[in-house]
């Protein structure tokens, strides 16, 4: 890995997890503006829909958490957040075509587990009443393994959750102490073997992190080593996002000593090695899928996208409904973002007002952005016609929205980040770390911005 660029690219550019990035949602936009843009959103492709439920709370706060999440104060809170859930629901649910059928349901935060199991499976029955599922929609639900024991698991499961996301972040028990984060409750072999035994069709993803304090390459590599033999369907490894200005125990990380660069690259280049040559494929920059995963196929098929969930597939993009604190609708010409803050969140809603805090409404040359940076980030390269023809507008149309740099691009192919010709645009696997730079290169809102985002790598 060429030092050189690592200092050259690596600086602050947007995850691309949405276009335009969350930071530039108005505060103008209204929930009017939401309701307008949910009618709007029934006449897209494709048919089916996601649905987003923010649970925020966690029983401990890790130090180096970029999520929106808070500790649980009291019994009665959650309670109140849960019967608040349920309410927004209910007023949002009547303004979505019943004809739609729910792919995707997911449960993020926070740690949805934090709560006791029957505060989930009640929201899944209220989905039930209101929605039409598909035939085999995809329940997920993000799980710490500290909280996570055999009668927990087995409940979610008769709930219908059939996606376990469970975040292990390391297996060094020292780099977890220096993170202020509890080990799993059970091994997390056992813990994957016993939802698999209760569910054979469940799926299960590990996520990990890479840049934290105590993190080494040897040590990184032993964690993956470990996961690989769990044999996961995903394995996810973040590069830690450090945000101090966000969240302000960050700050903490930093006294414990963050990896350097270089240290941080070693620990991408050591797990990416480990993960391919054993049997699992790369999708984008972070996740890992074995061969048969939905997600590869998608790949292969150029129908891979995303959300601010993660990859998924065209079919289960859709349009995502968000719910909860935070949350973030996502719709084909429209950002939504909850409020932040619980009591603000429930206020509202007790009120009878949609909680909705910002979003941002996108004119036609910004879908046709989102869409060139999503098929960048996701696919790793651009085929002008391939996409002239799933937007049914001309190459010409899309590149005046696009305008681009052709000076940057040239240096980005001097620098071997990218190939290119008249019809495409790839990055070359040397590259793939500085993606995101790339995917910058179509974004016309980088030239005038004074949003902080993290480091690209
Ligand atoms: C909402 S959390 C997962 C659920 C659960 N709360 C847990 O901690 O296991 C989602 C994932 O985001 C990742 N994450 C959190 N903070 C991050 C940061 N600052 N940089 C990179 N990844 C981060 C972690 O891998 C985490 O598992
Ligand atoms: S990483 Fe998970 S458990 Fe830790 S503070 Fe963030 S959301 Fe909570």
């Amino acid at each position: 890995m060429n030092e050189n660029l690592i200092k050259k690219y690596n600086t602050p550019v947007p995850r691309y997890t949405s276009y335009p990035p969350a930071n530039y949602f108005e505060d103008t936009f209204s929930a009017d503006d939401y309701l307008a843009a949910v009618k709007h959103s029934n006449n897209w492709q494709p048919e089916q829909v996601s649905i987003y439920f923010h649970i925020p709370f966690c029983k401990k706060m890790c130090h180096y958490c970029g999520c929106n999440s808070c500790r649980i104060s009291d019994v009665q809170s959650v309670k109140r957040y849960f019967n608040t859930l349920k309410t927004e629901l209910r007023m949002v649910s009547g303004h979505i075509d019943k004809n739609r059928k729910v792919s995707q349901i997911h449960f993020g935060g926070g740690t949805p587990n934090s709560v006791p199991p029957g505060y989930l499976a009640e929201l899944m029955n209220l989905v039930k009443e209101n929605f039409s599922l598909s035939h085999s929609p995809e329940i997920a639900v993000e799980c710490n393994p500290a909280y996570l024991d055999a009668p927990y698991t087995k409940k979610l499961i008769k709930a219908g959750f059939n996606r376990f996301s469970l975040g292990i972040q390391d297996f060094n028990i020292h780099v977890l102490n220096k993170v202020n984060r509890d080990q799993p409750l059970i091994p997390v072999t056992d813990l994957v073997s016993y939802i698999r035994s209760e569910n054979p069709q469940a799926r299960v993803n590990l996520d990990f992190i890479y840049g934290l304090p105590g993190q080494t390459k040897k040590g990184f590599e032993d964690t993956i080593n470990r996961a690989i033999e769990i044999k996961p369907d995903r394995l996810v490894t973040f590069s830690y996002a450090h945000v101090p200005w966000v969240n302000k125990a960050q700050k903490i990380l930093e006294k414990q000593g963050l990896p350097d660069n270089d240290e941080k690259a070693a620990m991408y280049r050591v797990a990416h090695e480990q993960m391919t040559t054993n049997g699992y494929k790369a999708i984008g920059l972070d996740h890992f899928v074995l061969e048969q995963d939905e997600l590869y196929k998608a790949l292969e098929s150029g129908r891979l996208h995303r959300n601010f969930q993660g990859y998924c597939t065209r079919e289960t993009t859709g349009q995502v409904y968000a719910f909860g604190v935070s949350g973030i609708s996502q719709l084909q010409r429209a950002y939504a973002q909850n409020s932040k803050s619980i009591d603000e969140y429930t206020d509202s809603v007790a009120r009878g007002l949609l909680p909705v805090k910002k979003g941002y409404a996108l004119n036609n040359a910004e879908i046709i952005i989102r869409e060139v940076i999503t098929t960048l980030m996701c696919n790793k390269q651009i085929n002008w016609p391939g996409l002239s023809k799933q937007l049914g507008i001309s190459v010409p149309e899309i590149l005046n929205a696009v305008s681009y740099n052709q000076d940057l691009l040239r240096q980005f192919k001097e620098d071997g980040i990218v190939d290119y010709s008249a019809d495409s645009i790839k990055v070359t696997r040397e590259g793939s770390l500085f993606i995101r730079n790339v995917a910058a290169l179509f974004d016309p809102l980088m030239a005038t911005t004074n949003n902080k985002f993290s480091r690209s790598f």
